[in-house]
């Protein structure tokens, strides 16, 4: 024992080294694959010890003031330099000579001010250039020398001008970042040094006052594609300006987002009228109106977005010459707020967009859908109105979609929408529907299957979280037979899967269905009956315990046999304590089998003999204690993943013993939290340590125990046989043996000067319904000299019930009662009788109440009722009236001697 620790210690040694990297990542630089991370250390320079031959080094966020040179040399192959987050304030003239590979420098956060031409003269690799939010001042032509610099990053440095020279350089740029800078103003030559930069494709202007944009600014850089003007706060006319001076460029993507612009006029984009502009983001406008016929310049538009604005009205002029338009996203771009009504769009304003394809709504509120809201849009394929708010759709008839009558859709989103009715034929128009989503609703009907007529395409339904309100028929998918996903989660009312014929017998082409959630406890052998291609099936969170327990009415419900393509069975909470050895029978397709959280403990030999291709096998927190080898061996050969924490595992030889072994020797299968979460429960030794540490040589010895083991069995038998004997024929031993003894010692153990100061020898106390038992079991025996008080004859009239049952109680030397459910329930008996009674057996020590149980009583109830519990009373005196008729001699045998028993306490 005492030497663990030092184990311990010399083990930690042996492989520390090991642990180098992850342990000392505090102070030193993690290499891999020729790249160098030394961001976060607080080093004041390079690192001269990494690998001569690293590309890339990383010395972001650190407290470097400028680039050493000596020991930069040191790695002559770096080809990306990252020392952004530093504070250094001058770009050494010579890095790019000692780095001629350089291709990427990335400086942003750092103090560089003034930049010459000098510092950057043998950089001519260079490709990608960031000097972001420093404190630059550009002194001549600092950029001039960099012929194959693509991307310069300038943002955020308090520059005064967009002219980053004055003679053409950089004649492969093709991006360049000019945001959150000083100037206001973009004059004509600006963009001059730019002139022979055919490639520029983005220039980014974001968060810019600009104010003037001088006639020609953008000519130098025709070729421009896209130009980013976010967070620019222009107002309407300086943006009509821009667009006129875009006019003659090949700009072709224009983002305009969060630029305060709220209105829009028809003559705001007349500048892009002869340009291909094919995406224009205007979103985060907080956007109010949009004047009739503002895009009709735009004819070549593909894109346009306006999500996050604050419309109220859609009109038929709205859209009115996009002609081109693809895809429209109006995410939260109509929204209702306390201060404001709900938006409207009105008739026919989708109308010119008659290629568009794709449709966004989410999270919009719009008062009404008509009959031709939609109308026009005949290429649209996709709409999504998902999480908004539409009174029309929280009855969808016939009507309500009618306006989509001509488009080829595909796919609909109505996740979320408040839906709480589907009328028959709502969707007939949606011959192509491939996708309808119905997640999150209200829906509450039968399903008739006259909802989904007309959607003979339709291949994924998702229906789930709908308050478990639905009920399913057998012909409730009739109409929808390409299904191939079927989402019910949550939605179903627990009976609604208990049908005669199933709902889903028509769907062979279904690959995936989802039933969990819905406290199912019904259902019938026939539920999976021709699905034949069926692979994953989600029937989690039911209630299905019942169905596979032996004891079940006309045996086991193997609902699976139907399913033979299963590769994924999820089982999980469902409270099962018990699969059939038939269940899983033929599933030789089977991948993922999840049964945690369920009550399993012990499993039938074979049970999982069929899963040869499971890879994925959950049982975690059920009641397994044991796993044993001709249960676990064939569903654990190719497991990938196991999951099987948290049970009770009883951690003997018989029990964990191959468990264990087979633990340690796995190397393909992973198991998560095998240390901690894998834990004995029994025996004492090992309770709450890891199974792992189950010393598995402690069974190797076993024969000295052999001999033990069938001393021990035979024993157990032996004491089980006459138990039996003894629980079956005991009584006929009982009653020779009490004749024996009474016959040579007589009945009564009591002195005969007890039994004098009594009248009678016992005062017999049953329900009025037992009279009859009474009168023929226990009157009979008065003839053998005794006498009973009983209350339908030895009552004196005219006494009080009170006086006559106190009275007779005192003169009684034994009380019997006659136990039943209905004396329990008598109120008079239960009030006084017991009371009386009690009070006698304790004020008096006397051993005087005889218990005689005519049926099985629960103890809890005895004591309620009577105050008296079985263990107060002696063995002798607690006698059951037996089942078999052979058995009455012995009982009456047993009560003469219960009624010759003394009353006085033994000494
Ligand atoms: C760097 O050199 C070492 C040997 O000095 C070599 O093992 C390693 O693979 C090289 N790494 C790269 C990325 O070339
Ligand atoms: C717009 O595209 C067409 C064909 O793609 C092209 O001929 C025309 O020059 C482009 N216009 C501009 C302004 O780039
Ligand atoms: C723009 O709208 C105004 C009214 O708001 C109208 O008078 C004018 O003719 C429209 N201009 C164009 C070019 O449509
Ligand atoms: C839904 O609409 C149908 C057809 O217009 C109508 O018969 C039904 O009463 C409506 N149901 C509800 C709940 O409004
Ligand atoms: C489905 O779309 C195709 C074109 O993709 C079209 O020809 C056909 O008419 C559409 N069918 C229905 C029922 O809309
Ligand atoms: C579902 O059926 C049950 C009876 O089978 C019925 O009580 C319940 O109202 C039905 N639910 C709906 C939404 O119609
Ligand atoms: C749904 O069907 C059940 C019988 O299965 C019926 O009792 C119930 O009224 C029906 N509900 C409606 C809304 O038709
Ligand atoms: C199911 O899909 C196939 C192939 O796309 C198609 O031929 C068939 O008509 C569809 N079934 C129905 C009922 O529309």
């Amino acid at each position: 024992m005492c030497c663990q620790p030092l184990l311990f210690v010399l083990c930690y040694f042996m492989v520390a080294p090991h642990y180098c990297i992850g342990s000392l990542k505090n102070n030193s630089c993690v290499v891999e694959y020729g790249r160098a991370d030394c961001s976060h250390l607080s080093l004041r320079n390079i690192p001269s010890d990494l690998p001569w031959n690293i590309t890339s080094l990383d010395m972001s966020h650190n407290l470097m003031v400028g680039i050493e040179l000596s020991s930069l040399s040191l790695y002559p192959g770096i080809i990306h330099l990252n020392v952004s987050h530093n504070s250094i304030a001058k770009l050494n003239e010579y890095l790019c000579q000692k780095l001629p590979l350089l291709q990427t420098i990335d400086m942003n956060k750092n103090q560089v001010h003034l930049l010459k031409k000098e510092e950057l003269s043998y950089c001519n690799s260079l490709i990608s250039l960031n000097l972001a939010s420093n404190r630059l001042k550009l002194q001549g032509e600092p950029f001039s020398a960099l012929q194959k610099l693509k991307f310069l990053d300038v943002s955020n440095n308090n520059l005064k001008t967009a002219k980053l020279g004055s003679i053409s350089q950089l004649p492969s740029l093709v991006g360049l970042n000019l945001a959150f800078n000083d100037f206001t103003t973009l004059k004509r030559d600006d963009f001059a040094f730019l002139n022979e930069s055919s490639f520029l494709k983005v220039l980014n202007l974001s968060a810019l006052s600009l104010k003037t944009f001088e006639s020609g600014c953008f000519h130098p850089i025709s070729g421009l594609h896209t130009l980013i003007l976010d967070k620019c706060n222009m107002g309407t006319l300086v943006i009509s300006k821009v667009c006129s001076e875009l006019s003659e460029t090949a700009i072709e993507n224009l983002s305009l987002q969060k630029m305060k612009l709220v209105t829009l006029t028809n003559t705001t984009f007349r500048g892009l009228g002869k340009t291909n502009l094919t995406v224009l983001d205007l979103s985060s406008n907080g956007m109010g109106k949009i004047e009739d016929g503002s895009f009709r310049w735009l004819p070549r538009l593909q894109t346009l977005i306006l999500c996050n604005n604050n419309l109220k009205h859609v009109t038929k002029g709205t859209f009115l010459g996009l002609k081109s338009l693809k895809n429209l996203q109006l995410m939260k771009a109509l929204v209702k707020s306390h201060t404001s009504s709900t938006p409207i769009i009105d008739d026919f304003s989708f109308q010119p967009l008659s290629t568009l394809e794709s449709l966004m709504l989410q999270k919009t509120a719009v008062r009404e859908i008509t009959e031709n809201t939609f109308t026009g849009l005949t290429s649209l394929t996709e709409l999504d109105m998902s999480w908004s708010s539409y009174a029309a759709l929280k009855n969808i008839t016939k009507k309500t979609f009618v306006s989509l009558s001509n488009s080829p859709l595909r796919t609909l989103n109505l996740i979320g929408t408040a839906i709480t009715r589907i009328n028959s034929g709502s969707f007939s128009f949606f011959g192509n529907l491939t996708t309808l989503l119905l997640d999150h609703n209200f829906i509450k009907q039968n399903l008739t299957g006259q909802e989904f007529e007309g959607l003979g395409q339709l291949q994924e339904l998702y229906m789930a979280n709908n308050g478990q309100s639905l009920n399913l028929t057998a012909e409730s998918f009739v109409h929808t037979p390409n299904l191939t996903v079927l989402t019910l989660g949550k939605s179903l009312r627990a009976m609604a899967l208990n049908l005669d014929l199933s709902a889903f017998q028509n769907l062979s082409k279904l690959n995936i269905l989802d039933l969990s959630n819905n406290n199912i406890a019904n259902i019938k052998e026939n539920l999976l009956q021709g699905l034949v291609n069926l692979k994953v099936l989600r029937l989690q969170h039911n209630n299905l315990a019942r169905l596979w327990k032996s004891g079940n009415l006309g045996g086991p419900v193997l609902f699976l046999k139907e399913a033979q393509k299963l590769t994924t069975l999820q089982l999980d909470y469902n409270g099962l304590d018990e699969i059939p050895l038939m269940t899983l029978k033929g599933l030789t397709h089977l991948k993922e089998l999840s049964l945690s959280n369920n009550i399993l403990n012990n499993f039938k030999e074979t049970v999982f003999d069929d899963l040869t291709s499971l890879r994925v096998l959950r049982l975690a927190k059920n009641f397994i204690t044991t796993v044993r080898p001709e249960v676990f061996r064939t569903p654990f050969t190719n497991l990938s993943l196991l999951m099987m924490e948290k049970n009770p595992y009883d951690c003997t030889c018989e029990s964990i013993l191959w468990f264990v072994t087979w633990l340690n020797s796995t190397n393909v299968t992973s198991i998560p939290g095998v240390r901690h979460q894998y834990m004995c429960n029994t025996p004492l030794v090992y309770s709450n340590r890891p199974v792992i540490d189950f010393d598995p040589s402690s069974c190797k010895d076993a024969t000295p125990f052999e001999a033990l083991f069938i001393l021990s069995s035979t024993a157990v038998i032996i004491l089980t046989l006459t138990a039996l004997l003894v629980r079956f024929h005991g009584w006929r031993f009982q009653f020779y043996w009490n004749i024996m003894i009474n016959r040579t010692l007589g009945f009564s153990d009591a002195k005969d000067k007890e039994g004098r100061e009594f009248e009678f020898d016992a005062y017999i106390i049953h329900a009025a319904v037992e009279k009859r038992w009474v009168d023929r079991t226990l009157v009979p025996l008065e003839q053998k000299g005794y006498c009973f008080c009983l209350e339908h004859r030895d009552f004196i009239p005219g006494m009080s019930m009170i006086e006559s049952i106190v009275s007779n109680l005192r003169k009684s030397r034994k009380i019997i009662f006659v136990i039943t459910e209905s004396l329990l329930n008598d109120p008079w008996c239960r009030q006084f009788k017991a009371h009386h009674a009690f009070h006698q057996v304790i004020e008096h020590s006397r051993d005087s109440v005889v218990l005689v149980f005519l049926q099985e009583v629960h103890d809890y109830k005895l004591s309620r009722a009577l105050f008296l519990r079985r263990g107060m009373l002696r063995s002798c005196c607690l006698l059951d009236w037996p089942v078999y008729k052979e058995r009455i001699p012995a009982f009456q045998q047993k009560l003469l001697i219960a009624l010759g028993m003394t009353n006085q306490l033994k000494e």
